[in-house]
């Protein structure tokens, strides 16, 4: 049993779940880090985590002080987690097409949301700049800037990497991993190519993002969409360029609406659309090795209660045309 003192001492050391449904149909082991047991419910607490410690070592954030983040939700509700108890105050800015239940949180633990509406990157009323310049126009404001602040993959470098090597007795054969910031596949996979070199690194991307490409053509084109949320990007991050990565998959909507559902009944598992385009990935990477035994790890990045009104409204599914099949 783990004892925390504090909920800053909880974050990290998550169970890695054996996916029993998608490891039987494969004959490989795949197995799932459950970063929904975070304190404020995602990966992102890790991040969180990661850049206060950096801005607090710096000397950059005291008592009262305020930090300032451009987010799709989930590292804002990591970050006002984390500063509840530390006495910071959290202003968020976010697109405004996130599921509800994101601001909702967000607000009950404390974090002021401006909601702007989504445009592209180069538009400076993006939520990325929007937060930026909130926090230089603020005395002693601190901005966390997850993408391009590598004490992001640098947590995952110092925990999360570890952790997985230590539950697998260092026997993993591949990583399966999205990428937002690029936070937790830079520092992952840095740790698991220096410590057990043979490890295959797989990014996995929805449709859209460009991230798949730039592994394949080292150009950042994607056409379509997603309803993923927290992951796929069109440029390159400080996190990300630490990356050491093999191949990329891209994964279509209905890949992951049909393992969400799959591993919701199968194995009780209702999580979110990143864990679920995980999954898929993970699964597929176990047929190409199907029935070699092989360790297969992704992550399942935050729960599917935070989707809920979107993944379980069938208006919503009817519209999206994503009403679950069974997965091939
Ligand atoms: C639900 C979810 N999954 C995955 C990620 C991607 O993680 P990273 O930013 O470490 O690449 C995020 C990032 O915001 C997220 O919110």
């Amino acid at each position: 049993m783990i004892r925390a003192e504090s909920v800053w001492e909880s974050v990290g050391n998550t169970p890695l779940i054996r996916i029993k449904s998608l490891s039987e149909r494969t004959g490989c082991d795949i197995y799932g880090k459950a970063e929904f047991l975070n304190p404020g419910g995602s990966i992102k607490d890790r991040a969180a985590k990661g850049m206060i410690q950096k801005a607090e070592a710096d000397g950059r954030l005291e008592l009262g002080g305020v930090i300032v983040e451009g987010t799709a939700g989930n590292t804002g509700i990591g970050l006002a987690t984390l500063a509840a108890e530390r006495g910071y105050r959290v202003i968020i800015t976010m697109p405004n097409n996130q599921a509800k239940e994101k601001y909702q949180m967000l607000e009950a633990i404390g974090a002021e949301v401006r909601a702007v509406p989504p445009c592209p990157f180069a538009n400076p009323n993006h939520f990325y700049h929007q937060a930026k310049r909130i926090a230089e126009e603020m005395p002693g404001a601190v901005w966390a800037d997850q993408f391009e602040n590598t004490a992001n993959a640098q947590f995952h470098y110092d925990t999360t990497g570890p952790e997985i090597l230590q539950q697998l007795d260092g026997q993993v054969d591949v990583l399966v991993a999205a990428s937002g910031t690029g936070g937790t596949i830079g520092g992952t996979s840095t740790y698991l190519k220096e410590h057990k070199p043979d490890t295959t690194i797989i990014v996995t991307d929805p449709e859209g993002s460009g991230t798949h490409d730039y592994i394949k053509t080292g150009a950042f084109t994607g056409e379509g969409g997603s309803v993923t949320e927290g992951i796929g990007i069109k440029r390159l991050t400080a996190n990300f360029a630490r990356a050491v990565v093999d191949d990329a998959l891209r994964i279509t909507d209905r890949q992951m609406i049909d393992t969400l559902f799959h591993v919701a009944r199968h194995d009780g598992l209702f999580l979110g659309t990143s864990s679920a385009l995980n999954l898929y990935g993970a699964y597929a990477m176990a047929r190409r090795y199907q029935g070699s035994g092989k360790k297969i790890v992704t992550f399942l990045c935050d729960h599917g209660s935070r989707y809920a009104s979107k993944v379980l409204d069938k208006d919503w599914l009817t519209e999206k045309d994503l009403h679950p099949r069974l997965l091939e």
